[in-house]
């Protein structure tokens, strides 16, 4: 073991002796990581997009100017999609990494493609397309890796279904496990007997994002109408084990996390018979069953302001000295802001202006992930020719990857840098930088952190 080696580790020791934290404190990232951003418009061949692909770029920690690599879909990954499908992937959207961070989960909205790649040599293994449904329409708006680490839900947008995944990690097994489908249209009925869709109190159930727990196994799955289900998602099909109708939870939310006890979900505008909207809701992990009656456990409502043109989008939650969750964060996608509000308290505490440092007129930002160490957030900033969400309120000015400093536990925070990404056709950026998440790349980061990932070595 060399001296420097020693010498850290020492570090870590006493860090965790005496709860120091490095956070906030403006220190070097002693975690290293990679923060993996993609670019939803298609491949370009120099004078045009080709109809498929797009771009992940990827950045590590020691330098945010420039991506260190730069995965193009339209290669390897059409070509494997194509082979595996008959089609092409179009519209990468969402990318998220398992908890281990060795494997990413790309969803393709508009083709219905799921992609899963190995994170260290940025390999396609295998690409799935999720089913059409009663309308012949099939979407994969996000592939969810789930806590448990053996599953990745898909939230089938417009074919209205939930689909699953069955993966086991270690061996790089992937398994399209069509008995697990749920189907949220038609005959589809609650355990209460209610219809799953129905015009009074769940009009449009597309779901759009399903975040995930570990224990208990559910996923929230937010809906383009309004309402919600929680399904376990260890049950063939995936079980209803609570539902929730259109006055309870609000329309089209995507921004699910969780901190101790407590699920924050959202819901948001975007779309355009719902440019905006912005709520957000508390709810228990704890209390999920098919015997409950509907819209139980009961949401504490965290925020609800109809007052301006705001559009609640992703989520994120700050920590003290890593492991004491301190703050929530809702970004506003409309607005270009963040709000703050107490973990323990719920209060509204602080309002984050992006366009504060002047470096963008609208950032209009996307997803939001913030660093192990809670120094840095990162968040995507949409392109000029938005190509998912109403354009009035997802067309930024500035595409590309947002590098915030984070203050004071995450009270606050100013954007300190912008690194663009291009995708240029004949002089135009058409880039639209979307999906977005992290990963940890060295193992000292788990050594000194409790409420992290877990290394698969460690399940
Ligand atoms: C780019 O320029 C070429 C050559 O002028 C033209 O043929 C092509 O249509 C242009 N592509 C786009 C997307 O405008
Ligand atoms: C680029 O793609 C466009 C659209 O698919 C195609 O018309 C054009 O021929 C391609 N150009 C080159 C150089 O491959
Ligand atoms: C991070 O990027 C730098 C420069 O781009 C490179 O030298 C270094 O090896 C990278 N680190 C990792 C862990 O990939
Ligand atoms: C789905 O169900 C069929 C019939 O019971 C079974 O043969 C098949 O193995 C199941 N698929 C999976 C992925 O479990
Ligand atoms: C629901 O409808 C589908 C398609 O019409 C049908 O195949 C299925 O058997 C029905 N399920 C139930 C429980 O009635
Ligand atoms: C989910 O299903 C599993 C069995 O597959 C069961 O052990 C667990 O208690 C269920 N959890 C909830 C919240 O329903
Ligand atoms: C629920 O949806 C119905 C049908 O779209 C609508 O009439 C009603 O106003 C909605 N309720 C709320 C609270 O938004
Ligand atoms: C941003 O611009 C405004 C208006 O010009 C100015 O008042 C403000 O000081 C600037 N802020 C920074 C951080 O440069």
């Amino acid at each position: 073991m060399t001296n420097m080696m020693t010498h850290l580790i020492t570090l870590l020791f006493l860090a965790m002796l005496f709860g120091v934290a490095f956070a906030g404190a403006g220190d070097m990232d002693i975690c290293n990581y990679e923060v993996w951003i993609v670019d939803q418009a298609d491949s370009n061949n120099g004078t045009a997009l080709i109809g498929y692909g797009g771009y992940i770029h990827i950045f590590n920690n020691s330098d945010f100017n420039r991506p260190h690599d730069i995965v193009d879909l339209g290669a390897e990954t059409a070509q494997l999609c194509f082979q595996r499908t008959g089609a092409y992937p179009v519209r990468p959207h969402m990318l998220l990494f398992n908890l281990a961070g060795s494997h990413a989960s790309l969803s393709f909205v508009a083709s219905g493609h799921v992609v899963i790649f190995r994170a260290e040599d940025r390999k396609p293994l295998t690409c799935f397309r999720m089913t059409p449904g009663f309308n012949g329409l099939r979407q994969a708006h996000a592939a969810v890796p789930t806590r448990n680490n053996k599953y990745i839900i898909v939230a089938n947008q417009n074919g209205k279904k939930v689909e699953r995944i069955n993966v086991d990690w270690e061996r790089e097994e992937f398994v399209h496990d069509l008995n697990a489908t749920l189907a949220l249209y038609g005959n589809c009925t609650t355990p209460n007997g209610l219809p799953c869709e129905s015009p009074d109190m769940r009009p449009d159930n597309a779901p759009i994002c399903t975040p995930t727990l570990a224990d208990p196994t559910v996923v929230f799955v937010t809906l383009r109408g309004g309402g919600m289900f929680v399904l376990n998602y260890t049950k063939t099909p995936l079980e209803i084990v609570a539902e929730y109708d259109n006055s309870t939870i609000g329309a089209n939310g995507c921004g699910g996390v969780s901190a101790q006890n407590y699920m924050y979900i959202n819901s948001g505008g975007g779309t355009t018979s719902n440019l905006y909207e912005f709520k957000v809701y508390k709810l228990p992990t704890t209390g999920y069953s098919s015997t409950n009656v509907p819209n139980t456990p009961v949401p504490k409502s965290i925020a609800d302001d109809s007052t301006g043109e705001r559009d609640a989008h992703y989520a994120g939650i700050l920590y003290n000295k890593r492991t004491n969750p301190t703050y929530f964060w809702q970004p506003d996608r409309a607005q270009s802001v963040i709000d703050v509000f107490s973990f323990k308290s719920d209060k509204f505490v602080n309002r984050i202006d992006l366009k504060a440092t002047n470096l963008s007129a609208d950032p209009t930002p996307d997803a939001l992930v913030i660093s192990p160490t809670m120094v840095y957030a990162f968040v995507s900033l949409r392109g000029l020719t938005p190509l998912s969400a109403d354009p009035h309120v997802s067309t930024g000015s500035s595409p590309g990857l947002g590098v915030l400093e984070v203050k004071n536990y995450g009270r606050n925070a100013r954007l300190a840098s912008i690194t663009s990404i291009t995708n240029i056709v004949n002089g135009t950026n058409r880039a639209d930088p979307h999906g977005l998440d992290l990963r940890v790349t060295s193992d000292f980061c788990d050594v000194a952190r409790t409420r992290h990932r877990l290394l698969l070595r460690n399940l």
